[in-house]
């Protein structure tokens, strides 16, 4: 069954990025000049994903406000004859089908992806979590979804990381299937390093079918108190096993400063107009360092 729909949760507080979110959303930080959920959005349409909800909460006026009409630069772009730039921004809002819902209460991960139980109905969707932004040739969610449709269970993107990030993620129990895809027979959301199962950790990308808000609606609060997706998804791993997909994109942690910076500086370098004063920059940058 072809994936049609997903959730892009972006309802967090982004604490690990404060001062920065304190009145902007983490997931509008810009990679050079797009705010990083554009490029999640765009990753899903590329998969031929039509439908997507976005969770948001009080003071992310400013996601609705980006995907929407902007009536008064288009207008200002059309007089001024700039066509390329109206044509960026005109795009934006045709990406796809793009729907809004508010959490009412920051409880989790698991909570937001709860708030669309009444919008998804009963078909398989994707989850692309709101400040993971994946870069790469091919979108991660379409090599999930091809997934999903060769062995018909719930995917997830994995990849490998350090010990000191398996504390903060999960920790995923993986039998090999091929080069880059595992059997998932068990997780954990935040092992101290003597529990972990491998250093295998779900980043950013899930496909799911709808049996997962039953399960969600009968978890209980987790980690941190928080309602933990990882918490449900587990009791699928552990009765009827998910897959695990090492995706190809390089993905950047919008959560995080360093994966900001990161994504900033990578992505332009390949931008066609950052890349060459950038190269030249962080060439006469190193020599002092
Ligand atoms: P994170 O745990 O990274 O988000 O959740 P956070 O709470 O903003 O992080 P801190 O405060 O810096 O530690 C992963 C994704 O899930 C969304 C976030 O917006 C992010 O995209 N999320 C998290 C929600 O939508 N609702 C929640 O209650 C929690």
């Amino acid at each position: 069954m072809r994936i049609k729909k997903a959730i892009i949760p972006a309802a967090g507080l982004g604490t690990r990025v404060l001062p920065a979110t304190k009145a902007m959303p983490k997931e509008m930080l810009p990679i050079v000049d797009k705010p990083a959920i554009q490029y999640i959005v765009e990753e899903a349409v590329k998969a031929g994903i039509t439908d997507i909800l976005i969770i948001t909460n009080r003071g992310k006026g400013v996601i609705e406000d980006h995907f929407d009409h902007s009536i008064e630069i288009e207008e200002m772009l059309k007089k001024r004859g700039k066509t390329k730039e109206l044509e960026t921004l005109e795009n934006i809002s045709n990406l796809a089908n793009i729907y809004f819902l508010r959490q009412k209460e920051t409880k989790g991960l698991g909570d937001a992806v709860l708030r669309a139980k009444s919008f998804v109905g009963d078909e398989p969707f994707a989850v692309l979590y709101g400040d993971d932004v994946i870069i790469g040739e091919i979108p991660a969610i379409s090599e999930l979804c091809e997934a999903y449709e060769k062995y018909g269970k719930s995917v997830v993107g994995i990849k490998e990381v350090s010990d000191e990030l398996i504390k903060k993620y999960s920790s995923m129990k993986i039998e090999p299937l091929s080069d880059k895809t595992f059997k998932i027979t068990d997780m954990i959301e935040k092992p101290p390093l003597d529990k972990k199962f491998s250093n295998y950790s779900i980043l950013g990308r899930c496909i799911l079918s709808s049996e997962i808000f039953d399960i969600l609606e009968k978890t209980p609060f987790g980690v941190g108190g928080e309602l933990q997706l990882t918490d449900a998804m587990k009791q699928i791993a552990i009765s009827e096993g998910m897959i695990g997909i090492d995706f190809s994109g390089t993905r950047y942690d919008m959560g995080n400063k360093f994966g900001i910076l990161k994504a900033n500086i990578e992505v332009g370098l390949n931008h066609p107009e950052t890349k060459d004063e950038l190269k030249e920059y962080i060439k006469e940058l190193a020599k002092t360092l």
